[in-house]
């Protein structure tokens, strides 16, 4: 089935949707999603959204600028940074006038709370429920504005006419039917990729698809070696436990009762930047110090007192009961470093036009933004609450370069065969014979990730995870799926998605392998120090027929140079 739309956006969370808002102004809009829009992972975000505000005490753009540099381990480019600094405050006061319920100060001003790696108090928050209250705020304001949204709709493949992208094929999941949208320009805002880890704090719906889609097509990856470990997940599950928590003032302790972050950040404690304190809380656990010897710490929250942790905190109170049986107003909760952002992605220039190639050759009609693109603003390693505000701010200035770029993009027609291709892939994966387990094969990617290229990592671990990986190519080719029907297969989705996992880990391990280093969340047991002469550098992996290789270019430094970490 053929749907013509000025703009096709694909990914449902608040980049996806704050696109939207801007590219509807110049034509037709629709949005693609996997899952009910209000579903998206941008909902799952708790803690809040950075913006010098100065609403808690003195702060500016600069100060802000300074602390997600170095907190990126000076991996950031400056020149993206300062965006999204400077149009942080904007950005809130924006969303502020669009509805959304921000926590309040006695006198009425938007709420301020402190976050990992700030040294100020910047934090804008809604209790711990932001992205929550951001992504409906946004989903009323696209329904407003009748975008059209095709929940459901899993996105597989682009089309290309005359080397320009002029829309994609999508799966109908509930009926198993292939579409073709055809558009003047697609902006890819599928999210992060945590599900190539075992313990995450990402939604099923996480796999890294939009990646995997675009460097099958022969576009680069950037920075894919830089995958974030959230200090706070819960135990076992991982499922995130706010470092607003934290913010407000909550404790890590280990196994002996001691509150460990002195030896490891002295100034900022548990506010330290989460590489730094999931390395700490990582090292604890390896080292015997965890609670009973256990693969898990404690963060009490009990000294906040019952009112604070119901006013700021109700949400943890909830998962605390409902995912670990502890009550936090009287016990301490097991948390652990869970798999938590993608650094990497799809680079983009400062407009969310897709990159070719690092000397800076735009793709036609090809936009990105969100957690799936790498501008870059994180760097090595993100700030807490820099995301939420990525996510607005670029995903603002792709709808405006859509907006821009749209009146000289013509109208093009579907090649006749765009669905082709598609359908036959889908017939193979379906008619697959052998006796490979989907979940078995997933299972031990994630697994593997998880101990060979989680936290530390090293030659050795990341070769075996390398060799592991190939053979688990060779597993993926023998699955044979129980479900062989059209309606509503998730069983293929699910073979869909292990597919983009497999893809886009290799690339992870072998830009961990490449890099000779450790850099903020990339931390080598074998290169423990930074190496600046030979390691500041973004790099780039592209797609060949012999696999993925690897190059790099210089981060763009316009007014802080590097300098020791130290926190
Ligand atoms: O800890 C949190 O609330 C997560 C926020 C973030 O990833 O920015």
């Amino acid at each position: 089935m053929l749907h013509r739309y000025d703009t096709v956006i694909v990914g449902a969370g608040l980049a996806g949707m704050r696109a939207a808002l801007e590219a509807k102004k110049g034509g037709s809009c629709c949005i693609l999603t996997k899952v009910f829009p209000t579903r998206s992972h941008s909902g799952a975000a708790q803690g809040g959204i950075a913006a010098a505000l100065g609403n808690a005490g003195e702060d500016d753009w600069t100060l802000h600028m300074f602390d997600t540099v170095k907190g990126s381990d000076y991996l950031a480019d400056q020149d993206a940074v300062e965006i999204l600094v400077r149009e942080a405050p904007g950005t809130i006061i924006e969303l502020e006038h669009m509805g959304v319920p921000f926590s309040r100060t006695p006198d009425g001003r938007i709420a301020q709370r402190e976050f990992g790696g700030h040294l100020r108090q910047r934090a804008c928050y809604a209790a711990d429920l932001t992205g929550h209250v951001l992504l409906h705020t946004l989903y009323e304001q696209c329904l407003k504005e009748a975008v059209t949204f095709y929940p459901e709709y899993h996105v597989l493949s682009l089309v290309i006419a005359e080397g320009a992208c002029r829309g994609v094929v999508a799966l109908e999941i509930l009926t198993g039917e292939l579409h073709t949208f055809l558009a003047r320009a697609v902006v890819f805002a599928t999210g992060g990729y945590g599900r190539a880890f075992k313990i995450t704090s990402n939604a099923h719906a996480n796999s890294g698809d939009g990646l995997s889609i675009l460097y099958r097509a022969g576009l680069p990856l950037e920075d894919m070696e830089f995958v974030q470990f959230h200090p706070t997940g819960f135990y076992p599950s991982g499922i995130l436990v706010t470092e607003g928590a934290r913010g407000e003032g909550a404790y890590i302790i280990n196994g002996q009762g001691e509150r460990f972050m002195k030896r490891y950040a002295p100034d900022r404690m548990e506010l330290a930047p989460r590489d730094v304190t999931s390395r700490a809380i990582q090292t604890e656990i390896d080292q015997g110090r965890g609670i009973n010897g256990g693969a898990y710490v404690h963060l009490d929250l009990r000294h906040l007192g019952p009112d604070k942790i119901m006013k700021s905190l109700p949400q943890i109170l909830d998962l605390a009961m409902r995912f670990t049986g502890v009550d936090a107003l009287k016990e301490p909760i097991p948390i652990q470093p869970t798999a938590h952002y993608s650094m990497g992605g799809i680079p983009t220039d400062n407009n969310g036009r897709v990159l070719l190639n690092h000397a800076g050759a735009v793709a036609q009609g090809l936009y990105a933004c969100g957690e799936c693109a790498c501008v870059s603003v994180h760097g090595a390693n993100r700030l807490g609450c820099n995301s939420l505000l990525d996510a607005v701010v670029f995903g603002t200035r792709a709808g405006r370069a859509v907006l821009a770029d749209l009146p000289a993009i013509p109208r093009g027609d579907a090649p006749p065969d765009s669905e082709d291709a598609v359908r036959k892939e889908l017939r193979l994966l379906l008619d697959r014979e052998g006796n490979e387990s989907l979940a078995a094969i997933r299972d031990d990617l994630q697994t593997g990730m998880q101990k060979n290229c989680g936290i530390f990592r090293s030659d050795s671990l990341l070769r075996a995870q390398l060799a592991a990986i190939g053979t688990l190519r060779g597993r993926f080719e023998r699955v044979r799926l129980h479900d062989r029907g059209a309606r509503f297969n998730t069983e293929l989705m699910e073979l869909i998605e292990l597919r983009s996992l497999l893809d886009f880990t290799e690339l992870i391990v072998r830009g961990a392998l490449l890099r000779t280093e450790s850099r903020g969340a990339h931390s080598r047991t074998d290169h423990p120090t930074r190496d600046d002469a030979r390691w500041l550098t973004h790099s780039f992996a592209r797609h060949t027929p012999e696999g993925p290789v690897c190059d790099y270019a210089p981060v763009r430094i316009t007014r802080y140079e590097p300098k020791e970490r130290k926190y």
